[in-house]
Order: C-alpha cells, then structure tokens, then sequence
C-alpha cells in the first residue's frame, strides 16, 4: 500500500513538472505581443494607410485602410474596417484591454475625452502605443487624434475624430531589450503620456520607462520640462526588430528650433524628400531646396492607385525619398510652431515599401511655388 502510494506521489510529482514546464510563462501567456495583420498571423512589422473618407461619401469609406507588411508586395485593401477588432489594428491594440501584468505607454497631445481646457500647445507633438511583456512588444506611431481608448475604456475602438482625414500608422513588433532604448526616445519626443502601466517584472528592464510612466502622466505643462532637462535636444537611434530589421528613429524635442526633415532626415539619409504632413494649419513650411538636401511638400497622393486626394485631406506625417529607398512614418509637421514642439519619425530602407509610398505621391509643390508632378518639382 506505502508502496503504491510513494510510487503515486512520484508520478504524480513528475506529472506536475512536465505540466509546468510545457505551460508558458503566466505573464502574457495568452497572447503573444506583436504587430498582428488583417489574418491574425503576428508579422515584423506593418505599414497602415487610413483613408480619408470622400466628401459626401457615407461613414464606412473613411475606415477603409490600406496594409503593407513584410509579405505583401504592395498596398493592400484592409479586410475589414479599421476599427474593428478583426483588423490588423484591432488585433494588435486589443490585448491591451485584456487581463494580465502588461507594459504599455498611451501617449498623444490629443488624448481621448480631451477637455477643451487642455488643449495641448505644449509638449510633443506625438502620438503612439507601446505595449510589451517580458519578452517582447511593438511600437505603434501613428497620426490619429484621440486614439486609442486608455485601458479603463475596457475595448478597442477608433474614434470618430479619425474618420474624414488620411491617418498614417507604423507598427515594429521588438524584443523587450530594445524598448528601454524605445523609452529614451520617447523622452526626448516630450510626450503627453495620459494612461501607462509598467508591471513590477519588467521595471528593471525599462527604467526610463518606468521615468516616464511615473512623471509624464499627471499634467501636462508640468510634465514634460523637467523630463526634457535631462535629455539631448535629439538623438537618433537604430532600432532592430526582432526578426532583426533595422528601423531608425528620429527624435527632437523642443529645443531643437529647426525643421526636422530639411535640418536633420534629408542630410542624415543623403537624400532629397517627399514629405506628406498636415497642410490646414498656420505658419506652413514652403518647399525647401536650400543646401543640401531638398526637400519637397507633397500636394496630391493616391496610395495604391484606387482614390486620389489632396494633402488637405490628409492628416498623415511621411516622408519617402528621391533616391535611397527612405520610408519615414511619424509625428512631426513641417511649419513653424512644431519646429518647436517635440516628435519624430521612425524610418526603413525597403524598395518593397518605398515604391508604395513613393508612388503616392502623384504632385509637389516646386521650389518657385507651382505645383507639379513630383518629378517636375525637384528640377527646380
Ligand atoms: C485568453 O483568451 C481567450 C480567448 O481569446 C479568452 O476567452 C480568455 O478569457 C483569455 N484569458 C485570459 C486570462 O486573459
Ligand atoms: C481595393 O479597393 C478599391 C476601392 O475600394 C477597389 O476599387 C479595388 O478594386 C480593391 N482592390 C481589390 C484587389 O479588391
Ligand atoms: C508644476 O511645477 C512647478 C515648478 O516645478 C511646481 O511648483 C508646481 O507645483 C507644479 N504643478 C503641478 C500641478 O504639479
Ligand atoms: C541632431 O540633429 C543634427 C542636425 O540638426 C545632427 O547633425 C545631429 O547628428 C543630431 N544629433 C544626434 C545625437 O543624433
């Protein structure tokens, strides 16, 4: 009987050890962290073009999106509408509002249920996602107003507010070593943080995001200047992705006082730019082609040749190169107020992605103020 039973208990206890050890680790054991596509197959990294919505066009045609990923050989049609959960979005932002001891930094100058009293002209220009466990996350940038919900909202979802302007996203999906480099960044971009999570777990990995977490989130005036003290007026970085692609983030803060393209991307890329940005503001920034590097603002696209529009229509911040193969996704305007303001743009060398933006760019304003096909535009 004493026999049966030790020889149980010993079974019993290899049992357990098999059962823990096949189990993953309890913290985001359910779902991988990653960039996620329309399918639900976790990719490197994407590339998504909100479209505007056409004037008198109902609702439904401004959440149509456009997908790049490592696979596609071009722009792709979004298989769902952009806020729904099914969608390449969705499904990369939704386990946020899941359980489980996650990482995740919500950062815009426009948050959700903004009042209208915090209207933000201070602080970086910058808006993004960063959610990770202990093993790995992404960083989504992007250019969308009051996107996305803080965690206590409990779901998914995309605001109204993002619905007639062109957005821009980028998504890199990183190992967790590369998001302290990641925080760095961001602290030079002057975030206006309005809801973040670093778990207990991960802190060691990621003091500065546990900096920005603890004093970027109450207040915005008070909470960027002291931050910004400490860190460099800009500083790029080369950042891998876990299936070892290299992305270069640019990041400026307020001290920076110059153009971030014509200053510091064109000249630090070695070539010329096409620059897609916010036009319906004051203070715009005209074509430059001063030495070295011109850079040309971008006045009618038409990403994946279906719906052609105007940059007014257009809330998304890119920049594609003349030559090189540059693709940049960001934050960052070109006029005069944001020169002053903190941000950035995160930047691949890809043809795949680069002939995708490139060729939506259809017309450029020259340097002697005509607008002309892109090509014309940079003889001048
Ligand atoms: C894990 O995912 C499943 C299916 O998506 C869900 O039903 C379940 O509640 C999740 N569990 C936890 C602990 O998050
Ligand atoms: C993609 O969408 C556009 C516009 O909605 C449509 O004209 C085009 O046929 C679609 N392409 C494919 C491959 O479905
Ligand atoms: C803002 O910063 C100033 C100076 O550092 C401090 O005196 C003040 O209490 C802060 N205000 C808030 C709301 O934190
Ligand atoms: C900051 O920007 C300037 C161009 O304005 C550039 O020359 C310099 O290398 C940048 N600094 C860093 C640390 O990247």
């Amino acid at each position: 009987m004493s026999i049966f039973f030790s020889h149980f208990l010993l079974s019993l206890s290899m049992f357990l050890a098999i059962l823990l050890f096949l189990l993953p680790p309890a913290e985001g054991a359910n779902s991988t962290l990653s960039c996620y596509d329309d399918q639900g197959t976790a990719v490197d990294w994407f590339y998504l073009y909100k479209l505007p919505r056409p004037h008198e066009e109902p609702t439904e045609e401004g959440l149509k999106y456009l997908l790049l990923e490592e696979k596609s050989e071009g722009w792709v049609n979004g298989s769902v509408l952009v806020g729904e959960m099914a969608g390449a979005l969705g499904r990369t932002v939704g386990p946020l509002y899941e359980e489980g001891e996650l990482g995740y930094i919500l950062y815009n100058d426009q948050p959700p249920e903004e009042h209208h009293s915090e209207n933000a002209h201070s602080g970086g220009h910058t808006k993004g996602v960063v959610l990770f466990d202990s093993r790995q996350g992404f960083w989504l940038v992007h250019s969308t107003p009051h996107f996305p919900p803080p965690k206590t909202a409990g779901s998914f979802s995309y605001p109204s507010s993002g619905v007639y302007n062109g957005q821009n996203f980028i998504c890199v999906t990183y190992p967790l070593e590369r998001f302290e480099t990641i925080g760095e960044q961001l602290k030079i971009n002057q975030p206006h943080i309005y809801d973040c999570h670093i778990p207990e777990s991960v802190a060691s990995s990621v003091p500065t995001m546990v900096e920005l977490c603890k004093h970027g989130h109450v207040g915005r005036s008070n909470s960027s200047a002291p931050l910004a003290s400490s860190s460099p007026a800009n500083r790029s970085a080369s950042l891998l992705s876990l299936a070892g692609k290299e992305f270069i983030s640019f990041a400026k803060g307020a001290a920076f006082e110059n153009d971030l393209y014509h200053s510091w991307v064109a000249p630090a890329l070695q070539a010329d730019l096409l620059v897609q940005f916010w036009r319906r503001s004051t203070g715009i920034l005209d074509s430059d082609c001063s030495p070295a590097y011109k850079v040309l603002n971008i006045n009618l696209l038409s990403p994946g040749q279906h719906l052609t529009f105007k940059a007014t229509e257009d809330h998304s911040k890119w920049a594609a190169s003349v030559s090189g193969s540059w693709v940049c996704v960001g934050d960052i305007n070109r006029n005069e107020a944001e020169e002053k303001r903190g941000g950035g743009t995160v930047c691949q060398q890809n043809s795949v992605v680069w002939k995708a933006y490139r060729t939506a760019a259809l017309k450029c304003d020259s340097c002697s103020g005509s607008v002309e096909e892109c090509e014309a535009a940079l003889l001048y």
